[in-house]
């Protein structure tokens, strides 16, 4: 199989060594604006081939994954989705774009689109207990001034409301609040509170779910990751670990 990896920043860095050490993996083409980020990979890695056009490689890649930016999802998703690739996606946040969520769904006609959990837990479970009906889903989120870029004394409460405001507002930050709402109520259903707290040094996120199948609260308190503090490193191995799944044939936690 042949991955293209969008982005070789953090998440892409994570996914590219991932695919280094699958044995299913026979080459994993790597696109990014900025050569400086992808010339040590192809020096490092023997699987990798960096390349400066999806275009010379569709039709030999089996899956894209997207860990670059939300206009890399519309610039790259469709395109790869039409090809017959299947589409891992990171910047979730795209999907609230309601025309480009229906263009991508569209054009996902004999390929999947795979939205990984990122920096939260529980989301099976939600998906789950949501089938049965939804009283409420809640997103509470937790992060330092630095984090948000922000300058407070105190804890202050920075957003309250739908998730489908929260996407736009805070578009860095946020992308776990698009994967609840389309594991769950929907963005205008989910609703989401943004914390901004000088006392906490990593950033909680904090899953409330109600229905009849019974109440749900998913806890992370997610460190930095080691080569890039404004991304959780349970994000990067929430990629990773989802290659390895699509590449496997034993799932766990559906
Ligand atoms: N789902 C989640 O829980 C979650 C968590 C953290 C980050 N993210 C998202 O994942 C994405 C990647 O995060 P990261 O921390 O690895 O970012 P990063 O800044 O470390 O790396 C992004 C890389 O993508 C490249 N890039 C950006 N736009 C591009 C484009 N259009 N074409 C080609 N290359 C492009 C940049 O040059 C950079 O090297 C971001 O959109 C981020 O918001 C999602």
């Amino acid at each position: 199989m042949n991955v293209l990896v969008i982005g070789a920043g953090t998440i892409g860095t994570t996914v590219v060594k991932e695919c280094q050490k699958l044995e299913r993996v026979e080459t994993c083409f790597v696109l990014d604006h900025h050569a400086s980020k992808t010339d040590s990979l192809e020096k490092t890695f023997d699987k990798v081939q960096v390349i400066n056009d999806m275009d010379t490689v569709l039709g030999h890649v089996d899956l894209v994954v997207e860990a670059a930016s939300q206009d890399a999802v519309r610039e790259y998703g469709i395109q790869a989705l039409e090809a017959g690739a299947d589409l891992l996606i990171m910047s979730v946040g795209a999907l609230a774009d309601d025309e480009l969520q229906e263009d991508l769904k569209g054009a996902a006609k004999s390929s999947r689109i795979y939205l990984p959990s990122g920096a939260i837990v529980g989301l099976d479970g939600v998906f789950s207990a949501s089938m049965a009906g939804i009283e409420e889903v809640t997103l509470i989120t937790r992060k330092s001034p630095q984090a948000l870029n922000m300058d407070v004394d105190n804890e202050t409460v920075v957003f309250q409301g739908p998730a489908e405001e929260a996407v736009k507002k805070f578009p860095k930050n946020i992308n776990v609040a698009a994967a609840l709402s389309l594991a769950s109520a929907g963005f205008k259903n989910t609703e989401v509170c943004i914390i901004c707290d000088p006392g906490v040094d990593r950033n909680i996120h904090e899953v409330h779910f109600k229905g009849p199948a019974g109440e749900l609260v998913c806890v992370s308190k997610n460190l930095p990751s080691p080569d890039n503090p404004g991304t959780s490193y349970l994000a990067c191995l929430s990629a990773a670990s989802a290659v390895r799944k699509i590449c496997s044939n034993l799932w766990v936690g559906l």
